[in-house]
Protein backbone atom coordinates (compact mmCIF):
# COMPACT_ATOMS: atom_id res chain seq x y z
CA UNK A 1 0.00 0.00 0.00
CA UNK A 2 1.34 3.47 -1.19
CA UNK A 3 1.26 6.55 1.37
CA UNK A 4 -0.48 8.77 -0.60
CA UNK A 5 -2.75 8.20 -4.21
CA UNK A 6 -4.11 10.68 -5.66
CA UNK A 7 -6.60 8.40 -7.15
CA UNK A 8 -8.74 5.63 -6.17
CA UNK A 9 -6.65 2.38 -6.20
CA UNK A 10 -9.66 0.42 -4.75
CA UNK A 11 -10.26 -2.79 -6.51
CA UNK A 12 -13.97 -4.41 -6.66
CA UNK A 13 -13.00 -7.34 -4.54
CA UNK A 14 -11.44 -5.06 -2.12
CA UNK A 15 -15.26 -3.37 -1.61
CA UNK A 16 -16.41 -6.36 -1.48
CA UNK A 17 -14.36 -7.95 0.63
CA UNK A 18 -14.41 -4.70 3.01
CA UNK A 19 -18.41 -5.44 3.10
CA UNK A 20 -18.01 -9.16 4.07
CA UNK A 21 -16.32 -7.58 7.18
CA UNK A 22 -19.04 -5.01 7.64
CA UNK A 23 -21.47 -7.19 7.21
CA UNK A 24 -19.78 -9.56 9.70
CA UNK A 25 -19.77 -6.76 12.48
CA UNK A 26 -16.00 -6.36 12.00
CA UNK A 27 -14.00 -3.20 11.52
CA UNK A 28 -12.89 -1.17 8.15
CA UNK A 29 -10.90 2.02 7.40
CA UNK A 30 -12.78 3.92 4.82
CA UNK A 31 -11.66 6.95 2.89
CA UNK A 32 -14.19 9.83 2.51
CA UNK A 33 -13.24 12.81 0.75
CA UNK A 34 -13.17 14.99 4.25
CA UNK A 35 -10.67 12.64 6.32
CA UNK A 36 -10.74 8.82 6.81
CA UNK A 37 -13.42 6.76 9.10
CA UNK A 38 -13.03 3.55 11.41
CA UNK A 39 -16.44 1.85 9.96
CA UNK A 40 -18.70 -0.51 11.54
CA UNK A 41 -22.64 -1.60 11.21
CA UNK A 42 -24.91 1.44 12.49
CA UNK A 43 -27.18 -1.34 13.63
CA UNK A 44 -24.86 -3.95 15.14
CA UNK A 45 -24.44 -2.49 18.63
CA UNK A 46 -21.27 -5.16 19.42
CA UNK A 47 -19.65 -3.72 15.93
CA UNK A 48 -20.31 -0.23 16.90
CA UNK A 49 -18.87 -0.84 20.56
CA UNK A 50 -16.00 -2.12 18.72
CA UNK A 51 -15.30 1.41 17.25
CA UNK A 52 -15.40 2.77 20.78
CA UNK A 53 -12.73 0.60 22.14
CA UNK A 54 -10.23 1.15 18.63
CA UNK A 55 -10.80 4.92 19.25
CA UNK A 56 -10.20 4.95 23.23
CA UNK A 57 -13.91 7.36 22.84
CA UNK A 58 -15.62 8.06 25.58
CA UNK A 59 -19.41 6.15 25.64
CA UNK A 60 -21.46 9.74 25.54
CA UNK A 61 -19.76 11.10 22.37
CA UNK A 62 -22.38 9.84 19.12
CA UNK A 63 -20.89 8.99 15.99
CA UNK A 64 -22.11 9.76 12.77
CA UNK A 65 -23.98 7.23 10.32
CA UNK A 66 -22.91 7.40 6.52
CA UNK A 67 -25.75 6.46 4.34
CA UNK A 68 -25.72 5.66 -0.08
CA UNK A 69 -26.99 8.68 -2.12
CA UNK A 70 -30.50 6.62 -2.54
CA UNK A 71 -31.28 5.81 1.12
CA UNK A 72 -34.41 6.34 3.12
CA UNK A 73 -33.70 8.87 5.84
CA UNK A 74 -37.04 8.08 7.40
CA UNK A 75 -35.73 4.68 8.15
CA UNK A 76 -33.46 6.55 10.67
CA UNK A 77 -35.16 9.60 11.27
CA UNK A 78 -38.48 10.56 13.17
CA UNK A 79 -38.77 13.06 11.31
CA UNK A 80 -37.09 15.07 8.36
CA UNK A 81 -37.31 18.57 8.45
CA UNK A 82 -37.87 20.56 5.29
CA UNK A 83 -34.67 22.53 6.16
CA UNK A 84 -32.57 19.31 6.46
CA UNK A 85 -34.16 18.36 2.85
CA UNK A 86 -33.01 21.36 1.48
CA UNK A 87 -29.44 20.86 2.67
CA UNK A 88 -29.27 17.68 1.79
CA UNK A 89 -30.60 18.34 -1.83
CA UNK A 90 -28.13 20.80 -2.44
CA UNK A 91 -24.82 19.22 -0.33
CA UNK A 92 -25.37 15.45 -0.67
CA UNK A 93 -23.35 13.48 -1.27
CA UNK A 94 -20.97 15.89 0.47
CA UNK A 95 -19.03 17.10 3.55
CA UNK A 96 -22.04 17.85 5.31
CA UNK A 97 -23.44 15.84 8.42
CA UNK A 98 -27.25 16.49 9.33
CA UNK A 99 -28.16 16.43 13.15
CA UNK A 100 -31.84 14.88 12.66
CA UNK A 101 -34.49 13.51 15.25
CA UNK A 102 -33.56 9.94 15.78
CA UNK A 103 -36.18 7.64 15.34
CA UNK A 104 -36.57 5.67 18.57
CA UNK A 105 -34.54 2.42 18.71
CA UNK A 106 -33.00 2.88 15.55
CA UNK A 107 -29.02 3.28 15.53
CA UNK A 108 -28.94 3.06 19.80
CA UNK A 109 -25.52 2.49 19.73
CA UNK A 110 -24.38 5.43 17.71
CA UNK A 111 -26.71 7.82 19.66
CA UNK A 112 -24.12 8.40 22.94
CA UNK A 113 -27.54 8.65 25.25
CA UNK A 114 -29.08 11.67 22.53
CA UNK A 115 -32.42 11.04 20.97
CA UNK A 116 -30.76 12.49 17.57
CA UNK A 117 -28.75 11.11 14.49
CA UNK A 118 -26.17 12.00 12.72
CA UNK A 119 -26.17 11.18 8.95
CA UNK A 120 -23.85 12.35 5.92
CA UNK A 121 -24.08 11.32 2.87
CA UNK A 122 -20.12 10.89 1.67
CA UNK A 123 -19.22 11.92 -2.20
CA UNK A 124 -15.97 9.66 -2.14
CA UNK A 125 -16.19 7.13 -4.42
CA UNK A 126 -14.76 4.30 -2.43
CA UNK A 127 -17.11 4.67 0.58
CA UNK A 128 -20.41 5.55 -2.32
CA UNK A 129 -18.79 1.75 -3.34
CA UNK A 130 -18.90 0.48 0.08
CA UNK A 131 -22.46 1.79 0.75
CA UNK A 132 -24.62 0.66 -2.70
CA UNK A 133 -23.69 -2.86 -1.87
CA UNK A 134 -23.51 -2.78 2.14
CA UNK A 135 -27.15 -4.55 3.28
CA UNK A 136 -28.11 -4.17 -0.35
CA UNK A 137 -27.50 -0.54 -0.08
CA UNK A 138 -30.03 -0.12 2.70
CA UNK A 139 -27.77 0.06 5.42
CA UNK A 140 -25.84 2.68 7.33
CA UNK A 141 -21.81 2.70 8.49
CA UNK A 142 -21.20 4.37 11.90
CA UNK A 143 -17.74 6.04 11.05
CA UNK A 144 -16.43 8.66 13.32
CA UNK A 145 -13.00 10.03 12.01
CA UNK A 146 -10.03 6.87 11.76
CA UNK A 147 -7.78 8.34 14.59
CA UNK A 148 -7.30 7.60 18.45
CA UNK A 149 -9.47 10.47 20.46
CA UNK A 150 -8.01 13.66 20.67
CA UNK A 151 -5.61 13.16 18.09
CA UNK A 152 -5.25 14.35 14.69
CA UNK A 153 -7.93 13.23 11.89
CA UNK A 154 -6.39 10.72 9.28
CA UNK A 155 -6.47 11.79 5.55
CA UNK A 156 -4.65 8.89 4.18
CA UNK A 157 -4.35 4.64 4.46
CA UNK A 158 -1.43 4.80 6.15
CA UNK A 159 -1.71 7.11 8.61
CA UNK A 160 -4.96 5.35 9.93
CA UNK A 161 -2.85 2.62 10.27
CA UNK A 162 -0.35 4.45 11.77
CA UNK A 163 -2.91 5.33 14.41
CA UNK A 164 -5.03 1.85 14.75
CA UNK A 165 -2.48 -1.02 13.42
CA UNK A 166 -2.23 -3.08 10.47
CA UNK A 167 -4.77 -5.23 11.51
CA UNK A 168 -7.32 -3.59 10.43
CA UNK A 169 -8.57 -3.10 6.63
CA UNK A 170 -8.19 -0.44 5.49
CA UNK A 171 -9.57 0.86 1.91
CA UNK A 172 -6.73 2.98 0.28
CA UNK A 173 -9.06 5.47 -1.73
CA UNK A 174 -6.11 8.14 -2.11
CA UNK A 175 -5.66 11.15 0.09
CA UNK A 176 -8.62 13.16 1.18
CA UNK A 177 -9.61 15.66 -1.25
CA UNK A 178 -11.22 18.05 1.72
CA UNK A 179 -8.81 16.74 4.47
CA UNK A 180 -10.85 18.08 7.40
CA UNK A 181 -13.85 16.72 8.87
CA UNK A 182 -17.43 17.45 7.82
CA UNK A 183 -19.41 20.53 8.76
CA UNK A 184 -22.26 19.38 11.07
CA UNK A 185 -25.65 21.16 11.45
CA UNK A 186 -28.30 20.53 13.60
CA UNK A 187 -31.43 20.52 12.25
CA UNK A 188 -33.91 19.84 15.06
CA UNK A 189 -33.98 23.37 15.72
CA UNK A 190 -34.93 26.09 13.15
CA UNK A 191 -33.00 27.91 11.79
CA UNK A 192 -30.35 24.90 11.85
CA UNK A 193 -27.44 25.73 13.78
CA UNK A 194 -24.12 25.03 12.61
CA UNK A 195 -22.32 22.73 15.38
CA UNK A 196 -18.61 22.29 13.35
CA UNK A 197 -17.50 24.56 11.24
CA UNK A 198 -15.96 23.21 7.83
CA UNK A 199 -14.85 23.79 4.37
CA UNK A 200 -18.78 24.19 3.66
CA UNK A 201 -19.15 27.57 4.86
CA UNK A 202 -22.87 28.93 7.00
CA UNK A 203 -22.89 31.53 3.55
CA UNK A 204 -23.09 28.41 1.65
CA UNK A 205 -25.94 27.19 4.01
CA UNK A 206 -27.59 30.52 4.25
CA UNK A 207 -28.11 30.92 0.74
CA UNK A 208 -30.02 27.60 0.59
CA UNK A 209 -31.87 28.48 3.43
CA UNK A 210 -32.71 31.80 2.73
CA UNK A 211 -31.91 32.98 5.45
CA UNK A 212 -28.80 34.78 7.31
CA UNK A 213 -25.22 33.21 8.11
CA UNK A 214 -25.54 34.74 11.56
CA UNK A 215 -28.18 33.27 11.84
CA UNK A 216 -27.01 29.73 11.55
CA UNK A 217 -23.86 30.76 13.21
CA UNK A 218 -25.57 31.50 16.45
CA UNK A 219 -23.89 30.39 20.15
CA UNK A 220 -26.29 27.62 22.06
CA UNK A 221 -25.53 26.62 25.06
CA UNK A 222 -28.15 23.78 25.19
CA UNK A 223 -26.60 22.56 21.73
CA UNK A 224 -25.67 18.46 21.15
CA UNK A 225 -22.42 17.63 23.06
CA UNK A 226 -20.17 17.24 19.87
CA UNK A 227 -16.85 16.02 20.40
CA UNK A 228 -15.08 18.27 18.45
CA UNK A 229 -16.41 21.31 20.04
CA UNK A 230 -13.95 20.25 23.15
CA UNK A 231 -11.56 22.96 23.63
CA UNK A 232 -8.54 20.52 23.18
CA UNK A 233 -8.74 17.88 20.29
CA UNK A 234 -7.10 16.95 16.60
CA UNK A 235 -3.96 17.78 18.32
CA UNK A 236 -0.45 17.05 17.97
CA UNK A 237 2.10 15.53 20.81
CA UNK A 238 4.31 18.48 19.82
CA UNK A 239 3.57 21.92 21.81
CA UNK A 240 1.83 23.67 19.25
CA UNK A 241 1.75 27.88 19.09
CA UNK A 242 -0.20 29.98 16.74
CA UNK A 243 2.26 33.25 16.25
CA UNK A 244 2.00 35.72 13.56
CA UNK A 245 4.24 35.64 10.75
CA UNK A 246 6.08 38.87 12.80
CA UNK A 247 6.59 36.51 16.25
CA UNK A 248 8.13 33.74 13.92
CA UNK A 249 10.94 35.86 12.30
CA UNK A 250 12.07 37.65 14.94
CA UNK A 251 12.38 34.87 17.24
CA UNK A 252 13.86 32.70 14.73
CA UNK A 253 16.76 35.49 13.68
CA UNK A 254 17.55 35.38 17.74
CA UNK A 255 21.14 33.29 17.93
CA UNK A 256 21.02 32.33 20.37
CA UNK A 257 17.64 30.09 20.42
CA UNK A 258 18.54 26.35 20.77
CA UNK A 259 15.57 24.69 20.41
CA UNK A 260 14.34 22.87 17.62
CA UNK A 261 11.37 24.87 15.81
CA UNK A 262 9.29 23.49 13.09
CA UNK A 263 7.14 26.12 11.55
CA UNK A 264 4.11 25.15 9.02
CA UNK A 265 3.92 28.58 7.26
CA UNK A 266 1.85 30.15 4.01
CA UNK A 267 4.52 31.53 2.78
CA UNK A 268 8.31 30.65 1.86
CA UNK A 269 11.24 30.21 4.35
CA UNK A 270 13.31 33.88 4.09
CA UNK A 271 17.03 33.86 3.76
CA UNK A 272 19.45 33.97 6.59
CA UNK A 273 17.03 31.80 8.70
CA UNK A 274 17.02 28.22 10.04
CA UNK A 275 14.00 25.90 11.15
CA UNK A 276 11.94 23.21 9.79
CA UNK A 277 9.92 24.76 7.48
CA UNK A 278 6.69 23.78 5.31
CA UNK A 279 4.85 25.87 3.64
CA UNK A 280 1.16 24.97 2.44
CA UNK A 281 -1.20 26.95 0.28
CA UNK A 282 -2.12 30.23 1.12
CA UNK A 283 -6.05 29.29 0.14
CA UNK A 284 -8.10 27.52 2.67
CA UNK A 285 -9.33 24.91 0.16
CA UNK A 286 -5.58 23.77 -0.34
CA UNK A 287 -4.31 24.58 3.29
CA UNK A 288 -7.55 22.22 4.58
CA UNK A 289 -6.34 19.66 2.14
CA UNK A 290 -2.68 19.40 3.24
CA UNK A 291 -2.90 20.37 6.91
CA UNK A 292 -3.16 17.11 8.89
CA UNK A 293 -0.81 15.22 7.08
CA UNK A 294 2.05 18.50 7.26
CA UNK A 295 0.94 18.59 11.08
CA UNK A 296 1.49 14.96 11.39
CA UNK A 297 4.98 15.24 9.66
CA UNK A 298 5.99 17.69 11.83
CA UNK A 299 5.03 15.65 15.23
CA UNK A 300 7.21 13.11 13.96
CA UNK A 301 10.25 14.99 13.64
CA UNK A 302 11.85 15.32 16.75
CA UNK A 303 10.71 18.92 17.48
CA UNK A 304 10.45 20.99 20.84
CA UNK A 305 7.65 23.19 19.22
CA UNK A 306 5.83 23.95 16.49
CA UNK A 307 5.28 27.52 15.41
CA UNK A 308 1.99 27.39 12.90
CA UNK A 309 1.52 30.94 11.24
CA UNK A 310 -1.73 32.26 12.18
CA UNK A 311 -4.60 32.53 9.76
CA UNK A 312 -6.60 35.74 8.24
CA UNK A 313 -9.50 36.33 10.53
CA UNK A 314 -12.11 35.77 7.78
CA UNK A 315 -15.05 33.50 7.22
CA UNK A 316 -13.05 31.13 4.57
CA UNK A 317 -10.94 30.59 7.00
CA UNK A 318 -13.00 29.91 10.46
CA UNK A 319 -13.00 25.70 9.93
CA UNK A 320 -9.11 26.05 10.00
CA UNK A 321 -8.84 28.69 12.74
CA UNK A 322 -11.14 26.45 14.75
CA UNK A 323 -9.04 23.17 14.31
CA UNK A 324 -5.70 24.94 14.98
CA UNK A 325 -6.80 26.54 17.94
CA UNK A 326 -8.14 23.29 19.53
CA UNK A 327 -4.77 21.66 18.34
CA UNK A 328 -2.57 24.41 20.36
CA UNK A 329 -5.13 23.88 23.05
CA UNK A 330 -4.69 19.90 23.08
CA UNK A 331 -0.74 19.81 22.06
CA UNK A 332 1.86 18.90 24.39
CA UNK A 333 2.71 22.80 25.34
CA UNK A 334 2.44 23.53 28.89
CA UNK A 335 0.46 26.27 29.78
CA UNK A 336 -0.66 26.66 25.93
O1 LIG B 1 -16.08 14.37 7.97
C1 LIG B 1 -16.53 13.74 8.92
O2 LIG B 1 -17.55 14.09 9.54
C2 LIG B 1 -15.78 12.48 9.34
C3 LIG B 1 -15.87 11.44 8.23
C4 LIG B 1 -15.26 10.12 8.60
O3 LIG B 1 -17.20 11.31 7.84
N1 LIG B 1 -16.30 11.96 10.55
C5 LIG B 1 -16.10 12.56 11.73
O4 LIG B 1 -16.63 11.85 12.78
O5 LIG B 1 -15.50 13.60 11.86
P1 LIG B 1 -16.24 12.14 14.30
O6 LIG B 1 -16.99 11.15 15.10
O7 LIG B 1 -14.78 12.17 14.45
O8 LIG B 1 -16.87 13.53 14.54
C6 LIG B 1 -18.27 13.63 14.44
C7 LIG B 1 -18.78 14.59 15.45
C8 LIG B 1 -18.46 14.13 16.85
O9 LIG B 1 -17.92 15.25 17.51
C9 LIG B 1 -19.81 13.75 17.43
O10 LIG B 1 -19.88 14.06 18.80
C10 LIG B 1 -20.76 14.56 16.59
O11 LIG B 1 -20.19 14.60 15.33
N2 LIG B 1 -22.05 13.91 16.50
C11 LIG B 1 -22.35 12.73 15.95
N3 LIG B 1 -23.65 12.44 16.13
C12 LIG B 1 -24.20 13.48 16.78
C13 LIG B 1 -25.49 13.80 17.28
N4 LIG B 1 -26.51 12.98 17.13
N5 LIG B 1 -25.66 14.98 17.92
C14 LIG B 1 -24.64 15.83 18.08
N6 LIG B 1 -23.38 15.59 17.65
C15 LIG B 1 -23.17 14.45 17.02
MG1 LIG C 1 -12.99 12.93 15.01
Amino acid sequence: MSAVNTDAQVRPREIVEAVRRLEAGELVGLPTETVYGLAADAENPEAVAKIYAAKGRPADHPVIVHVHRLADLGHWAAEVPETARQLAAAFWPGPLTLILPRKPGVAQACAGGQDTIGLRCPSHPVAQAVLAIFKGGQGGLAAPSANRFGRISPTTAAHVQAELGHDLLVLDGGACAVGIESTIVDCTVQPPRILRPGLLQAADLAAVLGVSAEALQRPADDAPRVAGALPAHYAPRTALLLRTREQIHADLAQANDTRRIGVLARHALEDGISATWMQLPDDPAGYAQRLYAALRELDQAGLDQIWVEALPPTQPWLALRDRLSRAARGSGAPGN
